[in-house]
């Protein structure tokens, strides 16, 4: 007879012995070793169990319940050891990553200073009643020739100077084409409005030209808007975009779509430089827009967004706006 069987005592020292053997068991086959060595057939605890027989009949049940808690607690233990095994065998992915380095903040995508500009006058006219819409680019002729006053002979509608597509829109040659549409669809004054984006012209490649380019216009119309409102809300919102130090300069000009026409420069950090169209918007355009010339009249502007941004940020070539270099946007 085993020496342990006549003394619980010793038989629960063992399967605290037996317990932790399990916990510290380093792999699945030192815990099959451990299963073999209590559990199995030949295996200390089965052998108490087998031994119950020769006790007196009055221990035997005592015993028997101790030896039995035994086997049921070392096969537990046998269990949990298997499962914490298998869990922490299972691949991690990433397992080379060491999440307790520090970080290194990943390359992130940064606004265009094109789009720079254009978000910054866009909130100073929104802050002054000026709604923002996005128009189409690639156009119908009528919005961007025939609307605004225009004619068929007019040299800008010139095949050598505009992008035509095969069906016979037009990719628009200024965002003045919003002008008509916005009339049409916004009716009744007042209306103040304003879109932005690409515009396309046939021009030679070099520092200052680019086939693509970006304008701004605005339109401002209500029963009696003067060139004066036109004045004071170019120097609010360039004033508001590039400093006090600015002075402007309105030179007379001719558009087809406005009258009087202005063209206004800005002096700004040392030098005089061409900056927008502007002007009263003609009878004929409001006519074509719905609205009743004897009833409202209204200012349009239109600047350029890429002589601006240059000027801005120091860019001496309108080329790196539309090349999208990443060594040259990353500086933004
Ligand atoms: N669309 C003109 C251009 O591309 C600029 C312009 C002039 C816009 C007068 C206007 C305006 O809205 O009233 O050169």
């Amino acid at each position: 007879m085993t020496s342990g069987i006549e003394d619980i005592g010793h038989m629960k020292a063992r399967v605290t012995d037996a317990v932790n053997m399990i916990q510290a068991a380093a792999s699945m086959d030192e815990v099959e070793r451990l299963r073999v060595r209590f559990l199995g057939r030949n295996g200390e605890i089965s052998q108490w169990l087998r031994s119950l027989g020769q006790l007196p009949a009055d221990q035997r049940r005592t015993f028997g319940l101790a030896a039995n808690q035994a086997k049921q607690d070392v096969r537990q233990a046998l269990n949990d050891r298997k499962d914490q095994l298998q869990a922490s065998s299972v691949k991690r992915p990433m397992a080379w990553l060491d999440t307790t380095l520090p970080g290194i903040r990943s390359e992130v995508g940064r606004r265009h200073p094109l789009m720079r500009t254009v978000e910054e006058i866009k909130t100073i006219l929104q802050g002054m009643g000026f709604r923002y819409d996005d128009y189409p680019e690639i156009e119908e002729e009528y919005y961007n020739f025939d609307a605004l006053n225009t004619p068929p002979w007019h040299p800008s509608r010139d095949m050598h100077d505009s992008f035509y597509t095969e069906d016979g829109y037009v990719l628009r040659t200024h965002t003045s084409a919003f002008q008509v549409r916005a009339m049409r669809a916004m009716g009744k004054p007042p209306i103040r409005a304003m879109t932005s984006g690409r515009c396309y012209r046939r021009d030679q490649i070099d520092a200052t030209h680019f086939p693509i380019f970006h304008q701004l216009d605005v339109i401002a119309i209500d029963r009696s808007i003067s060139f004066a409102d036109l004045k004071w809300t170019l120097y609010q919102m360039l004033t508001a975009l590039l400093g006090p130090d600015i002075s402007l300069r309105f030179r007379p000009s001719y558009f087809p779509f406005t009258t009087p026409s202005a063209e206004v420069d800005v002096h700004y950090r040392g030098r005089w430089m061409e900056l927008l169209g502007s002007g009263m918007i003609r009878p004929e355009v409001l006519r074509n827009g719905g609205l009743d010339p004897g009833k409202c009249q209204g200012f349009a502007f239109g600047m350029g967004i890429d002589r601006i941004t240059m000027a801005r940020y120091n860019i001496d070539d309108i080329r790196l706006l539309y090349e999208n270099e990443a060594a040259f946007l990353v500086q933004f």
